[in-house]
């Protein structure tokens, strides 16, 4: 494995960065520092640890032009005894290479995507928050460095990361979601499983429908436009006659490590889990119904919210019973208090962060 070599202006600045005591938000607030690591004649080449900073790049970069690129999303929260932890590193390693290989990029060795993330992680020790579901979010991501412009893919990589000190996401509210119609997000043998920038690029014409309509999230439904997937950014979970359902995993639908981790803490607190088609037509009658008492997001960044409400494209809105979501709150409450070190959870879930004395 590449040792991370340590810039010292990147130390300088980590010292000097002063966590504002505000709220944090999510993703406004950015690290001073960041990894760097350089793919080349076939293999990684090097790893530093550098101010951050902009990245140069020639016009004719083919990440520009033919978006070759992917990313994770992570988080490292400060534990009781002020250590630092990350949440199940080894899964966004895994599912990072799983993207790569789908995107013709070359893989990182999990070791060594996770020392990356340890080292950055170690220092910014002191940025990371200390309110409960506060966290250092880590954003990891790869680009497609060759210049020219044939469309094929590129011999020269750049892996990144950057963090960012942020806030709780969830605010109290539960969400209103559109269901989208008309556009998909993904078919089968495309990318939907892979986390690269063209997935969400493609949600954005979706988002302005979205908030012009007065909704916060938008609901992807698949290639045959009859079952639910997930929304732009997270998955979908809903409780039917007291089960737990969630769209089973396809190659549409992005693998979310929350979604995973919930599904495990469900079935532990003994509630039945149903990962299976789910049918929107039904949803929304099971809605009306009354069988459908709760439905959420889950993701990274939100952890769960809660949904208030559906809007179809006719213009009906279907309101769900139990908006706060009763069960959705205990598993979040379940899944934060992990997170936090306030209570354990399934064995190698939390991932300590070796402190570096700088
Ligand atoms: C499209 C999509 N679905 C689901 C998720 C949730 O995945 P995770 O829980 O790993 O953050 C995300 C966020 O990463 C996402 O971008």
């Amino acid at each position: 494995m590449k040792k991370v070599e340590i810039h010292p202006e990147a130390v300088e600045r980590v010292k000097k960065f002063v966590l504002p005591d505000t709220n944090l938000a999510f993703g406004k607030h950015v690290a001073p520092v960041m990894i760097e690591a350089i793919y080349d004649n076939g293999e990684w080449q090097r790893f530093d640890l550098l101010p951050y900073g902009p990245i140069a790049l020639d016009p004719c970069t083919k990440v520009l032009h033919y978006g070759q690129e992917i990313f994770e999303g992570m988080k490292a929260f400060r534990q009781p005894n002020d250590q630092i932890a990350m949440f199940r590193p080894e899964q966004n390693a895994r599912r990072f290479n799983q993207s790569a290989r789908r995107m013709s990029m070359p893989e990182i060795p999990e070791a060594q995507f996770l020392n990356a993330c340890d080292v950055i992680t170690a220092y910014c020790k002191n940025l990371v928050p200390r309110r409960l579901g506060e966290s250092l979010y880590l954003r990891p991501f790869m680009i497609a460095t060759e210049v020219g412009l044939g469309i094929k893919p590129s011999k020269q990589f750049l892996f990144v990361i950057i963090a960012s000190p942020s806030g709780a996401y969830f605010s109290g509210d539960s969400v209103k979601v559109y269901i989208e119609r008309d556009d998909i997000r993904a078919a089968h043998g495309g990318i939907g499983f892979a986390k690269t920038g063209g997935n969400y690029a493609a949600s954005l014409q979706s988002y302005t429908r979205t908030t012009q309509a007065g909704c916060d999230q938008t609901l992807w439904l698949d290639e045959s436009h009859q079952y639910v997937e997930e929304m732009s950014g997270m998955n979908f979970m809903a409780i039917i006659d007291g089960e737990l359902h969630t769209p089973e995993m396809t190659d549409t639908i992005l693998d979310g490590i929350t979604r995973k981790s919930i599904l495990e803490l469900a079935r532990h607190e003994n509630i039945k889990v149903v990962e299976t088609k789910l049918p929107i037509d039904k949803l929304l009658q099971d809605i009306v119904s009354g069988k459908c008492t709760e439905a959420f997001v889950c993701g990274t960044a939100s952890v769960i919210c809660p949904i208030s409400s559906f809007l179809d494209k006719n213009g009906r809105v279907y309101e769900v019973k139990d908006g706060n979501g009763k069960i959705s709150m205990q598993l979040r409450e379940k899944l934060i208090g992990i997170q936090s070190g306030r209570n354990d959870g399934p064995q190698g879930w939390m991932h300590p962060v070796k402190e570096i004395l700088f």
